[in-house]
């Protein structure tokens, strides 16, 4: 399970916390049982309807197949179509699994060239992600890599071709006229709240990651968020924290962590937030920390810069991996450390952090037992979750993205693509 933890609760910025807690009350039983206004944005919300029994056992046999068959698994896709999946897979892919290359975010030449020169004398799978099959990035590396397949592999090139989209989009069409495979994306769901349907899961089980588990958390903390109070409801105290913080002029919210295998989950993390919150000129602009590297770096700005951050620490509670100091013998200044455990060196480096930072800047910690597939459910759904309910004590959409049109629309002329036929 997941607990939330305030540090130095009894400073000035908790002042106004229960009052807020109390008359926000009717949000979480609106979120809680799902609204029509977003039911077109929901899907996720019961993480049965898309990550049910069936399409588990689907997702594993696919997967089993191309393990089987793939040096690499080339993942096309940008934005919710690939942030989930990347954040497991780079935490936790199991060794003698496919390379995962990752294709369709980004527009560079040089990383187009890239990715094709890690493709050469391997034997190769593309799963195509992409929900209403217009975004230029996967659109781009889709037309690339078919033509690459095609001149590798003749006509068995669709075999080894899946596409994730939506009914009746065109890029089902073009699976349906070229004999690629089609898995469905949820036509309810937009693509950051993903996670835990058929776009993310399919490129975890190639990974080797066990789905089944992640799928597991994600269920047992949507029963944790959608049945506790308000008083126990760990998403409601969090996303009002984060509002009567933002009320009190803290408008950057840093996720902070010791495990660089968090890398990726962070650019999850904040693609949910900043898409999902930013809009109406209101919102808290999300931020990583890489700890303890950036405490070299921003570390300072924390302590002492202006003060328009808060810290939210993700941190692990049990001890799953030792690595002991051994002296060299030479005095070299850090002999403190003989003996010591890393995983206990890294701990202390936290504890010392949290301390220092809580005492200029509001400081939460949200705890996981372990770093496993069972855990990133539960971190796909609980952050999930809060957002929503964080925007909606904001009072803004949390489902829409109208923001992303403006530059789309000027490239697009640029591009000539409304002359298209
Ligand atoms: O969360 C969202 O809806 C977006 O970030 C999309 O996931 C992203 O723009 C990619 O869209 P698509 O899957 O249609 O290519």
């Amino acid at each position: 399970m997941i607990s939330l933890k305030i540090h130095n609760k009894e400073e000035k910025w908790m002042e106004g916390y229960d009052s807020l807690a109390a008359q926000n009350k009717e949000a979480l039983f609106l979120a809680q049982k799902g609204e029509e206004e977003y039911g077109d944005s929901q899907g996720w919300l019961d993480t049965e309807e898309w990550a049910d029994e069936k399409r588990i056992r689907h997702l594993e046999t696919l997967a089993a197949d191309i393990r089987q068959n793939a040096d690499v698994f080339v993942l096309i896709g940008v934005g919710g179509s690939n942030n989930a999946a990347r954040s497991v897979i780079k935490a936790l892919q199991l060794p003698d699994t496919p390379e995962i290359v990752y294709a369709g975010n980004t527009l560079s030449a040089h990383a187009m060239q890239q990715m094709l020169g890690k493709l050469e004398g391997k034997s190769i799978y593309v799963n195509c992600i992409a929900k209403n099959f217009e975004t230029l990035e996967p659109g781009a590396a889709f037309r690339v890599l078919r033509k690459y397949l095609q001149e590798r592999y003749g006509n068995k090139a669709p075999d080894r071709i899946i596409a994730t989209g939506t009914v009746g989009s065109s890029l089902e069409k073009l699976c349906m006229d070229n004999g690629y495979a089609f898995l469905e994306f949820p036509d309810n769901i937009g693509g950051r709240y993903t996670a835990v349907s058929n776009v993310g899961l399919l490129p975890m089980a190639v990974a080797g990651i066990n789905i089944r588990e992640l799928v597991r958390g994600a269920s047992d903390m949507q029963k944790e968020l959608r049945e506790r109070t308000a008083e126990e409801n760990i998403a409601y105290r969090y996303a009002s924290l984060r509002n009567l913080f933002y009320s009190r002029g803290y408008r950057i919210e840093m996720l902070a962590c010791f495990e660089p295998r968090f890398r990726y989950f962070y650019k999850w993390w904040i693609q949910l937030f900043a898409e999902s919150e930013g809009k109406d000129n209101k919102g808290i602009f999300p931020v990583a920390g890489e700890y303890s590297e950036e405490l070299h770096s921003v570390g300072q700005f924390l302590q002492d810069g202006t003060p328009i951050i808060f810290e939210t620490f993700l941190d692990i509670k049990e001890h799953q991996e030792s690595f002991y100091m051994e002296t060299d013998g030479k005095k070299d200044g850090f002999n403190y450390l003989d003996g010591k455990d890393f995983w206990c060196i890294n701990k202390e480096a936290y504890k010392a952090t949290v301390t220092a930072h809580s005492e200029k800047i509001p400081c939460l910690t949200l705890e996981i037992d372990r770093l496993d597939a069972y855990h990133f459910g539960q971190l796909f759904y609980f952050f999930q979750f809060a957002c929503y309910l964080s925007c909606k004590l904001m009072g803004v959409n949390a489902f829409n993205q109208p923001g992303v049109e403006a530059y789309k629309k000027k490239m697009f002329d640029a591009l000539g693509k409304q002359l298209e036929k």
